[in-house]
């Protein structure tokens, strides 16, 4: 099988391609622009491999999405790429309806050319898969959980261009046939992580002494999950789920804001001291709360685990701890990032004049 991944090069595409290689599952073509956002060192292990092969393309670009089906002529699309931060959809929402809503749509038109081209068994075999967020559901109170039949009541712009792509592969499966499945994560955390995302942004200001901002009050709640558990499911989803269907992936690991930070703190502590031996956890700063920020977000993913046998083999409390070694141990890789890329600034502070 050759799969091709649209942002392969991004936190959780490359964790999938290093499962689809490793695992020797499927060749992989990723396709991806290469954004600020992009970390091409969590695949730089696979780059000469034979089974991999690159293409700088921006999916909005319908001519080089053309130009790359024919060239190498996939039996499955995983499409990853996206614009995935809220605070950055806060200050300013075009690139997100550009890459996540147009670029779906170029997407989807290409892809669905393409498998119409097929014949016999090509045809039957070919899959898309649409990889989303929990986020399109909304927000929670203090009680329940999002299952697939939850109503989508997205609140950031981030949500809401993802709602918007989900609904439009939705179409393309009802109205076209394309043979689509979707699958909506909980949040993620691992290797590689882009430090503007919290758990990374924590571990690095915890390191280096800086103040730690936390939103509000620091109770909104997350559903978190290791990147590799989500890989692992979306490969699974992508062999065996059901054309059509909808599958919630989720951790059942929720926790508070404060209480993650928290953590955080005691992970850095215990690996590296501060000099005069107090915690860490004197560096938590409450900040002004994100406009419109979720409150509680917990996925029931009964469904995938029940027909398809997927479960997360990672703790919160396992995949924390190795997650805050793997920073302390790729030190030049991140420091990279706030040289070059983002240097830990507050993002997300909707403009007041422009929210009216
Ligand atoms: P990321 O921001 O780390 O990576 C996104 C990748 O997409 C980058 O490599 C970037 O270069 C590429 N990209 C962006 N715009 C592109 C364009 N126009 N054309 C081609 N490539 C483009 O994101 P991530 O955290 O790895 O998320 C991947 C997907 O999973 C997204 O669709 C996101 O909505 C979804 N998701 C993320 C989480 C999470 O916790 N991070 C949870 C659930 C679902
Ligand atoms: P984030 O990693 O941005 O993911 P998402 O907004 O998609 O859930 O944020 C996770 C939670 O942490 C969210 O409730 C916002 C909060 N947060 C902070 O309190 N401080 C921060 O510096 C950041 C980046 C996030």
């Amino acid at each position: 099988m050759k799969v091709l991944v649209t942002g392969g090069a991004g936190f959780i595409g490359s964790a999938v391609i290093r499962a689809l290689l490793s695992g020797r599952i499927a060749r992989v073509v990723n396709l991806d622009k290469l954004t600020y956002a992009a970390t091409p060192e969590a695949i730089e292990h696979w780059a000469e491999d034979a089974g991999y092969a690159f293409e700088q393309i921006d999916i909005c670009d319908g001519p080089a999405l053309r130009a790359a089906f024919a060239d190498h002529r996939p039996d499955a699309v995983m499409h990853l790429a996206a614009e995935s931060h809220v605070d950055r959809s806060i200050d300013d929402a075009g690139d997100f309806i550009q890459t996540n809503v147009v670029g779906t749509y170029r997407l989807l038109e290409t892809a669905t050319a393409y498998w119409r081209e097929l014949e016999g068994e090509a045809a039957a075999r070919f899959r898309f898969h649409h990889i989303s967020t929990d986020e399109v559901y909304g927000a929670l109170g203090a009680e329940g959980h999002f299952t697939e039949e939850t109503p989508y009541q997205p609140n950031s712009p981030y949500s809401a261009s993802k709602a918007a792509s989900d609904h439009l592969v939705r179409a393309w499966n009802r109205t076209y046939g394309l043979p689509a499945v979707t699958s909506n994560c909980s949040n993620n955390y691992g290797p590689y992580q882009f430090p503007e995302k919290l758990i990374p942004l924590m571990i690095i200001n915890a390191l280096e002494e800086k103040p730690l901002p936390v939103y509000g009050k620091g109770e909104n709640v997350r559903d978190w999950l290791h990147v590799e558990d989500h890989a692992r499911a979306l490969v699974t989803v992508l062999t065996e789920g059901r054309i059509g269907e909808t599958y919630n992936v989720g951790g059942d690991s929720e926790e508070r804001n404060i209480d993650v930070v928290g953590r955080i703190c005691d992970l850095v502590d215990e690996l590296r001291p501060r000099a005069d031996g107090t915690s860490r956890r004197d560096l938590i700063t409450f900040v002004a709360d994100r406009p419109g920020h979720d409150l509680r977000y917990a996925v029931d993913s009964s469904k995938l685990r029940a027909a398809l046998g997927w479960k997360p083999r990672e703790t919160f409390e396992s995949g924390l701890k190795s997650t805050v070694a793997w920073y302390l141990e790729h030190e030049a890789w991140w420091r990279g990032i706030l040289e070059r890329r983002y240097k830990g600034e507050r993002l997300g502070l909707a403009n007041p004049k422009k929210a009216g």
